[in-house]
């Protein structure tokens, strides 16, 4: 076979073979074809796309381009949660401790940041001492005895995904449907779960900026799962507003912290509760609504917080942090930001949110950049509040005094202040079984 063939043939609309992917992806990975050409085969497919069988044949080649966990050693249903990516989505550090509180087990394997998204293991490293990189004989253990753990994708598993990936952050080919799909699914079908609640994002801070889109994709990835025999169902949540008030590693872990204190933001609130039930719904535990009961119990009873501090306990946190987290460092420099006019904010553009925490450190623009855990935003105003003129609608906060101005203009340019009221969109917009 040759890359040269299948390049072309793709970048021609014609339908791969089993074979074909299959070859790509062990060859790719084996380090026999260049990332230049790798890179041409993911902008043919961003163009042409993929259809369902093609989508699938690549989730599974790339589920096997590593090793395929085996988690029996973990006593009970096991469950997990993988967001498409979104801004200010800490809802793994709620809706993992709530349901583990409730007796589901989660050895959870989650990203880092990716463009204007934030990432689950950054957010968790801004608590001190706290380990992402277990073995999995340790990572097993806590598990057993927690109930959850959060660490990095190994470096054993999905490797193709993990190469591909950072082809596509930097080639522009991230937002291609069954590019994410399979990235997504490979990932999940190599560890060893019962259970998968998605949480696709739609609006202007998600890879999949319509509903339509977004819809297809949770179809698709609830369709691969089904077929590898998981229970699973997929939520499409809106991402048309940053998800609570405050994005950034710290600023997010102090939000998720309120939420398991049972206080926090609405939305927030809403999101990690339908999500939890869903996982509890897939473990037998109840009727959706009983599910949603019981996830709101845990939030408000201390359960959920307290299974969160064992897990940052166990992987070398402080937890006295969650507990008290005044204790989190504090940005050396902030701005508030005000309002230009009189109105009610009637939209912003998410991913510009993310952009502007990013220009504030919260996230990196090349691998190599090391991330300002201080560094992000606290929204005074959303979409539908009123503001008057000299009003804040959001304070930036960093340790590099000098990136305030550009991440200010950013936030301004993604912030539209109309003289109408606008409709509110439901946060939860579909579920797909
Ligand atoms: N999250 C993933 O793991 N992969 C994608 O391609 C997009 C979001």
């Amino acid at each position: 076979m040759r890359m040269y063939d299948i390049i072309q043939k793709k970048r021609d609309g014609g339908r791969l073979t089993d074979a074909e992917i299959r070859w790509f992806i062990s060859e790719y990975v084996s380090g026999r074809i260049p990332d230049y050409q790798a890179s041409a085969l993911c902008m043919a497919i961003y163009f042409c796309g993929m259809t369902a069988e093609e989508t699938t044949t690549l989730t599974l080649a790339i589920r096997d381009s590593g090793e395929v966990l085996d988690f029996s050693g973990i006593n009970g249903i096991r469950a997990d949660k993988h967001s498409t990516g979104g801004v200010g989505d800490k809802t793994s550090l709620v809706v993992i401790p709530v349901v583990s509180s409730l007796g589901i087990k989660s050895a959870k394997m989650s990203g880092r940041g990716l463009g204007h998204t934030g990432g689950t293991v950054d957010k968790l490293e801004a608590i001190e001492g706290f380990k992402t990189n277990l073995s999995i004989e340790k990572f097993e253990a806590i598990v057993n005895e927690v109930g959850c753990a959060i660490v990095g994708q190994s470096a054993d598993l999905a490797p193709a995904d993990k190469m591909l990936y950072a082809l596509r952050d930097v080639t522009a080919t991230v937002d291609s449907m069954p590019l994410i799909a399979s990235s997504i699914m490979g990932k999940k079908l190599a560890a060893d779960d019962d259970c998968i609640v998605l949480d696709v994002k739609t609006g202007s801070g998600a890879f999949m900026k319509t509903l339509e889109n977004s819809r297809e994709l949770a179809e698709l990835m609830v369709d691969i799962g089904k077929r590898a025999g998981k229970k699973i169902t997929a939520l499409i949540t809106n991402m048309d507003a940053p998800l609570g008030n405050k994005i950034g590693n710290t600023l997010e872990v102090i939000e998720a912290i309120e939420v398991l204190n049972g206080k926090g933001p609405e939305d927030l609130i809403e999101i990690c509760v339908a999500l939890s039930a869903n996982i509890l719904f897939l473990a037998d535990k109840g009727i959706l609504a009983e599910c949603e009961e019981m996830a709101r119990k845990a939030l408000t009873d201390g359960s959920a917080l307290e299974t969160f501090a064992k897990m940052v306990a166990a992987q070398g946190g402080d937890a006295e942090w969650i507990y008290h987290p005044e204790k989190f460092p504090k940005a050396a420099y902030s701005k508030t930001v005000l309002a230009d006019r009189d109105g009610f904010i009637a939209r912003v553009d998410t991913e510009g949110y993310g952009v502007s925490a990013l220009l504030l450190g919260a996230g990196r623009n090349t691998k190599e950049d090391v991330i300002d855990m201080t560094a992000g935003i606290v929204l005074r105003a959303k979409t539908g509040d009123f503001v008057k003129a000299g009003d804040p609608i959001a304070e930036l906060f960093t340790s590099r005094e000098e990136t305030l101005a550009s991440a200010e203009k950013k936030l301004l340019a993604s912030t539209v202040i109309e003289e109408t009221k606008p409709k509110k969109i439901p946060l939860i917009l579909d579920r797909v079984e």
